[in-house]
């Protein structure tokens, strides 16, 4: 069973500026909700309701938002607005959250190893906020989680297809073919952001990720790479050399929110989802 989840939450946000200035990232609405009130919401679709996030400076909003509000929800106790507060009063009920700060931008890798004192010696998740999944049915935690159910000592990426020209955005994942399953594949490779002559596949792992503990060891010893950063996927590059890592083709819809194009294309979606009555 995952129990908890983290939220690597302490980037800057400069593709947003000036948004981003004072506001951190990960509260950016698409619609009336935060982007990582969203990703909380998927980890307790998984059952997951011990919530790790790591923040860094001007991250405070992110500690109030999941917090009680008593001035603001006795203000608009007995009114019509009270119905806006359902939700994040139940998750602020439901769940624990933990923060810890990273002190200096060093890469998503980085950021999960700062996670380490959250999080302890047990299998978890990893959630980047940035890219928002459309929970239809089974959202794609819950979809990981039961994958990893099948296969526990295992390290699980979430992976989608895309366009080759694109495939140096994301970390790439070579995988052995497989008889038995068309959505779950061992990994044999993979590569961060690699030169566009140069990409292995066109299976990109997006934010959703299972880690065991061992990644924390692994993490310890991983050089920086690309962009002088410590990389998740070179750390776990090392345990897919020992056939630990399996890449997971999810169902469902993923928007880059790490990026304009992609905000807006998720607002006009949930935009049209949503009832507008
Ligand atoms: C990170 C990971 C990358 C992954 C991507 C998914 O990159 O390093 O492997 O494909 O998230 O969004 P970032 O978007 O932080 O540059």
């Amino acid at each position: 069973m995952i129990k908890k989840c983290l939220f690597p939450a302490a980037g800057y946000g400069t593709r947003f500026l000036p948004a981003t200035k004072a506001i951190p990232k990960e509260m950016l609405p698409i619609l009336t909700k935060p982007l990582l009130q969203y990703g909380v919401e998927e980890a307790m679709d998984a059952d997951i309701y011990t919530m790790a996030i790591v923040t860094g400076r001007g991250k405070r909003a992110i500690e109030d938002h999941f917090d009680r509000s008593y001035e603001l929800e006795h203000q608009i106790s007995g009114t019509s607005k009270d119905i806006l507060m359902k939700d994040i009063r139940e998750i602020v009920l439901k769940c624990t959250f933990s923060y810890t700060r990273q002190i200096a931008m060093k890469g998503l890798g980085h950021a999960v190893l700062t996670g380490e004192v959250l999080i302890g010696d047990e299998p978890f998740a990893v959630l980047l906020a940035d890219d928002l999944c459309d929970n239809v049915g089974k959202s794609v935690l819950k979809q990981m989680s039961e994958v990893y159910k099948k296969f526990p000592e295992h390290c699980i990426v979430a992976v989608e297809e895309v366009p080759k020209e694109s495939a140096n955005r994301y970390g790439i994942v070579e995988v052995e073919p497989s008889r038995e399953s068309s959505s779950i594949f061992k990994v044999v490779n993979m590569v961060e952001k690699p030169e566009i002559d140069k990409v292995p596949s066109n299976l990109a792992i997006i934010g959703r990720y299972i880690l065991m503990p061992e990644i924390f060891g692994v993490l310890k010893t991983t050089k920086p790479g690309i962009g002088g950063e410590i990389q998740i996927t070179d750390a776990l590059l090392t345990l897919a050399k020992q056939g630990k890592v399996l890449a997971y083709k999810f169902k469902g819809k993923r928007f880059d929110c790490g990026s304009v194009n992609g905000f807006v294309e998720a607002t006009n979606y949930f935009y049209d989802k949503h009832d507008n009555t």
